[in-house]
């Protein structure tokens, strides 16, 4: 039954809370801003909004470097402005959640401060991983594990020992085999349920266990090289799976109360869609982020394959199938499928509308990532003068760096800021906008039809109301098609069809399609387009 678990089929917006939109005229977005917003997003027919961390934070990794994570930091507002944001998404109809960073806090945090004061071999030190080093003087880190984000996975501390880091010096790990670590993020959880959330991203879900002997790797460099989680000693270790268990009893207990169901999205990047379902087991996260989809080329085939394997290994327990294109991490959609330069009007642009039907389309919860409803191509020309990702001050390699999907939102005008923040003309957002924004800015998008934000409003009016979409009855069956062309049904007559390839192709079903990512004639698949239509087959 349609909309019977909410969360089996929804479609969530997540705002990057820095980028979306400025209050206090600072250049920096905030709660404020995000709540002035939440009509926006009404309006656009998500079901929820994930908000990036937004917890006092050094911002050594833009807020995944949490220093108290039962409070706002005084750039985004504070505790009072989280309520408003709270009522206000309640009286839309909007779910909120919360993005929690388990795996690491802050070196600022209290615990880390308390751990280097207290000295070696100390209770407060137990709570994180520190060791001594190896060699003459325990001068070589104690394993030979690489951090994500470069350089040595470990730091010495001025008494000598060493402790753990699998992205940057100031994001120490937890050591979630000290009883407290549990009991802590248990009672953060409950901290904001009680403040009426309706769930959580889980940063870094497949991570929190280490091997308990840290011993080396075989690979030391490959969770650098990949800038994944890959070393099989650092991440996706069992005891993980008990957590989830815990968190997933958790929200029950909050539904068992309110009838309110609770939703646990996980950050889980593991080697194959396998080991991926093992963690959307009935009994632990409700969902995993897919990411496949958002690392596959543009090519049928290789879509094809991702989409079989996760139906297959995922959507085959029972679980739902979580999709995304874009996130605050990777190179937005526009520019991904093949267009470096600005203009959106091009091959990248129509790929990039295509493929979102086409997610739309697929049995599950989709994640869109604020501007994707825009088009916005990602800002490859950023000055290194004012990168801020530490992969890229930790590496110096531009290579993946990620501020370019990170640059603020432009809402209207024709010059920065865009009506991004309330501040004066002149004053500077966190990151430059660049002056094509103007092109993509709310305004201009909502007044012409033809515009991404008109085909996601489309799309995501037809999901909420055909029987075939969204989770329906879960599967997908393939239909045969030329080569460089996908498509599939959805349920009683639903289908989607797209061309990967340049040259139009005879459309699968005869007639207009419901809905279409471009110009689509009866009985024509243009290349590059994705079109949905209900049929009798
Ligand atoms: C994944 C987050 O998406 C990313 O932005 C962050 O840098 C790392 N986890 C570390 O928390």
């Amino acid at each position: 039954m349609k909309r019977h678990h909410w969360w089996r089929d929804a479609v969530i917006y997540q705002v990057y809370v820095r980028s979306f939109l400025d209050s206090t005229g600072d250049g920096v977005g905030d709660l404020a801003g995000v709540r002035a917003g939440l009509p926006y997003l009404k309006k656009l027919g998500v079901d929820g909004v994930w908000l990036s961390p937004f917890y006092p934070s050094p911002q050594h990794d833009h807020g995944y470097d949490v220093a108290n994570y039962r409070d706002v930091d005084p750039l985004f507002g504070d505790l009072a402005e989280f309520d408003l944001l709270m009522a206000d998404a309640r009286r839309l109809g909007l779910r909120i959640l919360l993005d929690i960073v388990p795996n690491h806090c802050s070196s600022e945090h209290p615990w880390f401060r308390a751990a280097l004061a207290a000295g070696p071999g100390s209770e407060e030190r137990a709570r994180f991983h520190f060791a001594e080093g190896r060699g003459p003087d325990g001068a070589e880190p104690p394993n030979n594990w690489h951090a994500m984000f470069g350089g040595p996975a470990w730091t010495r501390t001025d008494d000598g020992q060493w402790y753990l880091h699998m992205f940057t010096p100031e994001q120490p790990d937890w050591n979630w085999r000290h009883p407290e670590i549990p009991a802590e993020f248990e009672e953060v959880l409950r901290f904001w349920l009680d403040r009426g959330v309706d769930g959580f991203r889980i940063d870094v879900a497949a991570g929190l266990f280490k091997h308990p002997e840290l011993p080396d790797s075989d690979d030391p460099e490959a969770d650098a090289r990949t800038r994944d989680s890959v070393n099989p000693l650092a991440w996706n270790q069992p005891e993980v799976h008990d957590v989830w268990r815990r968190w997933r009893a958790v929200c029950e207990e909050y539904t068992a109360r309110d009838g309110r169901e609770r939703l646990l999205v996980g950050e889980v990047s593991v080697p194959t869609a396998r080991e991926h379902a093992a963690y959307v087991r009935p009994d632990e996260l409700h969902q995993a982020f897919f990411f496949d989809l958002l690392g596959a080329p543009w090519d049928a085939d290789a879509f094809r394959k991702v989409i079989s394997e996760a139906m297959r290994d995922i959507a085959g327990t029972g679980s739902t199938l979580t999709w995304v294109l874009n996130n605050h991490d990777q190179v937005r959609t526009v520019t991904r499928y093949g267009e470096p330069a600005p203009g959106g009007s091009g091959l990248g642009a129509a790929r990039a509308r295509a493929a979102a039907l086409l997610m739309l389309a697929l049995p599950g919860a989709a994640y869109i990532y604020q501007g994707e409803e825009l088009g916005l191509p990602e800002v490859v020309d950023l000055p290194d003068d004012v990168l801020t990702d530490p992969v890229f001050h930790r590496t110096g390699s531009r290579a993946r760096v990620r501020d370019g999907c990170r640059v603020p939102l432009p809402w209207s005008g024709q010059a920065s800021p865009f009506g991004f923040t309330t501040g004066v003309e002149g004053v500077r957002t966190w990151l430059p906008q660049p002056d094509y924004f103007a092109e993509y800015a709310t305004e201009r998008a909502l007044a012409d039809t033809r515009s991404f934000w008109h085909l996601y409003r489309d799309g995501l009016q037809l999901r909420a109301s055909l029987p075939q979409l969204g989770d329906g009855d879960g599967t997908l069956r393939w239909l045969d098609t030329e080569p460089g062309v996908l498509a599939f049904t959805r349920g009683d007559g639903l289908v989607c069809a797209v061309n990967f390839g340049t040259a139009p192709t005879t459309a699968p079903v005869p007639g207009t399609p419901l809905l279409a990512s471009g110009p689509c004639p009866a009985g024509e698949l243009p290349g590059s387009t994705a079109a949905w239509w209900l049929a009798d087959l």
